[in-house]
């Protein structure tokens, strides 16, 4: 049946939305978790406990996005086309700390695990634009002291952004819609159950079936590049979905 025009929209993205930008995704063969600990790298102890190897993985992802061959792919585009020409509301909302969302033309965008191009200050909790390399060193532009500043990315074990909003959103929309995520870490894989509770439809657009995949009442498979404007098209051609 056709989703009527004025429907709410919720997209949630992962990693995989991003691979064929050049992005590496976390659980896959080559993905990140293959090449290092996430204890090591993503949790406020590995913070606490040494600093500067946090700070040196953090800024090698942040060198890889601002490389000029990382750049937006069509499944970015067809979501920012969605926003702007769908009549009822479309919220993004990203699990991914890269900017290519936004760079694609999404505006309605929530970044849960937060974002790699920004630093927030421990000691007055400041968010800065940061597009260098981030050390110890480094002086918040706010508080004025060095020492503080952490990539503002949402660790293992902390919350997430803006869940308030994002359920708030999950309880109002008529269609969830999962693109490119494993469905392995919650809560952002407790989403599509949460949707289905207040009767959305719920679709899975990914490479493979994900750990939550029996939970959605759709599936298509492939590369997100592929599926993704095919999709985006079908809900804007009137198509069943
Ligand atoms: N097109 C569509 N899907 C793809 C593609 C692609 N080109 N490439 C990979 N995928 C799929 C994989 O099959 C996998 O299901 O994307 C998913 C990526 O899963 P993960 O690597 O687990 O990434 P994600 O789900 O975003 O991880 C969630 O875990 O480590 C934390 O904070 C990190 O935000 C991240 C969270």
């Amino acid at each position: 049946m056709p989703l009527h025009r004025t429907a709410s929209i919720v997209v949630l993205t992962g990693a995989g939305i991003s691979r064929e930008s050049g992005l590496h995704t976390f659980r896959d063969a080559d993905g990140i978790w293959a090449t290092v600990r996430l204890e090591d790298v993503a949790t406020p102890e590995a913070f606490a406990r040494n600093p500067r190897r946090v700070q040196e993985f953090y800024n090698a992802r942040r060198r890889g996005l601002l490389d000029p061959a990382v750049r937006p792919n069509a499944a970015h585009a067809a979501l920012a086309e969605l926003e702007r020409r769908w009549g009822g509301g479309v919220l993004v909302v990203t699990q991914n700390i890269d900017d290519l969302h936004e760079r694609a033309g999404s505006r309605n965008l929530i970044h849960m695990h937060g974002e790699l191009l920004k630093a927030v200050c421990v000691r007055c909790r400041t968010v800065t634009e940061w597009r260098g390399d981030l050390s110890m060193e480094d002086v918040c532009p706010a508080c004025a002291r060095a020492g503080g500043l952490r990539p503002d990315v949402v660790w293992f074990g902390e919350m997430p952004y803006q869940m308030d909003r994002i359920g708030e959103a999950l309880a109002g929309c008529d269609l969830f819609v999962s693109i490119g995520t494993s469905g392995n870490v919650y809560p952002a894989a407790g989403f599509v159950a949460e949707a289905g509770r207040y009767g959305a439809q719920t679709v899975e657009l990914n490479l493979e079936p994900s750990a939550g995949a029996t939970e959605f009442a759709r599936s298509i498979h492939g590369l997100a590049t592929a599926v993704v404007p095919a999709f985006v098209r079908s809900l804007l051609d009137g198509a069943d979905i």
